[in-house]
């Protein structure tokens, strides 16, 4: 393992995750792997919605509420984007009696965005008429680069049609974000700010981490400054900790963390009085979240492997 801390060694094996995370004969593998479950768990809540909520209900026990992601990315057909969205209308339903203690986070490519931007943006149009009739929140996921044209323009024909209950993510390290946040404040609309969790190329992504957090930093402080209710999506504690000296109430804003990464932090926010919020993924189709997870911490790596390695391969 002392290769993960050779200089450069990381980058490569960031990189190497990440290309993993969309091999189907790798997901194939681990998803039926007896112990793929187990180790997945660190990070997914569990496959079924019942399990989900039960952690939703632990994370309010500790004053975190939850944004519940439906796990899905491999949907290469209609019938497949339709039973996506059956299950997000659904999901809302469950929902419905949390409030804004736990709302919805979905990926555009769930609802078909690669078969079609039409029909993905029909589908977010059903979603999010279902959400209004319950008075619920969906914030769109953002992916890779090769989505985020599409993404931005469904969800802004779906502003357009006056859907104010949805939210979109914009990635620190992409290169364009700065004009996508400064379209986000001609909207009003509600944006959660990340890092970025895809490899990207350097001609649209900055491929040093510095520049990143710096521009993180800049974004998130003009999303503060004029932007509605932002959430700053990181577990980085020194981006964290300069927010917290910025003259800003606490109640305009939300850090929000995924489900599983730096709980201790999470629970220290909370208690400090600021308002927190946990992405909870749950679903059968955990395979490519897995790999993000790992790829953003090559010590996770180790954790894994050491988890499979006690067991013999099934
Ligand atoms: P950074 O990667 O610099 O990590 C800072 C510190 O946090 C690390 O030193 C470590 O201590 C801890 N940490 C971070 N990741 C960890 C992990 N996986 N395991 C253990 N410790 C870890 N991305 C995207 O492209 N589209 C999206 O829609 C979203 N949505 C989203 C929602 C929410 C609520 C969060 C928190 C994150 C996302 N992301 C995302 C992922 C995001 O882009 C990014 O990859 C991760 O948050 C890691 O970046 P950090 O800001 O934490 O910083």
């Amino acid at each position: 393992m002392t290769a993960l801390h050779v200089p450069g060694a990381d980058n490569l094996l960031r990189g190497s995750l990440l290309h993993a995370s969309e091999n189907q004969a790798l997901a194939h593998w681990l998803t039926h792997h007896p112990l793929g479950r187990q180790v997945a768990s660190r990070f997914v809540a569990g496959e079924s919605i019942e399990q989900a909520l039960d952690a939703v209900a632990a994370l309010a026990r500790t004053g975190i509420t939850a944004t519940l992601d439906h796990l899905g990315e491999t949907v290469r057909d209609a019938p497949q984007a339709e039973a996506a969205t059956l299950a997000e209308l659904d999901l809302l339903q469950r929902l419905a009696p949390l409030g804004p203690a736990c709302n919805l986070s979905l990926k555009l490519t769930q609802l078909g965005l690669d078969i079609s931007p039409s029909l993905a943006e029909q589908n977010l149009l059903r979603v999010l008429a279902r959400a209004g009739e319950v008075d619920q929140f969906v914030r769109l996921d953002m992916e890779d680069s090769h989505h985020t044209t599409a993404t931005l323009k469904i969800f802004q024909a779906a502003w357009a049609a006056g859907h104010r209950n949805c939210g979109i993510v914009l990635q620190a390290y992409l290169h364009r974000t700065q004009r996508d946040v400064d379209m986000a404040l001609e909207l009003g609309c509600r944006v959660r700010l990340c890092k970025g969790a895809y490899a990207e190329p350097a001609s649209v992504a900055f491929a040093n981490k510095t520049e990143t957090d710096e521009n993180y930093v800049a974004l998130a402080w003009k999303l503060l400054a004029r932007g509605y209710y932002p959430a700053l999506a990181t577990h980085d504690e020194r981006i964290i900790n300069r927010v917290k000296l910025w003259p800003i109430d606490p109640q305009q804003f939300e850090f929000q963390m995924l489900y599983g990464v730096r709980p201790e932090l999470q629970r220290r926010l909370a208690q400090e009085g600021f308002r927190v919020r946990a992405y909870v993924p749950f679903g059968v189709d955990w395979y490519a979240y897995f790999m993000r997870r790992l790829a953003e911490r090559p010590a996770n790596l180790r954790f894994f492997l050491a988890t499979l390695l006690k067991e013999p391969f099934g």
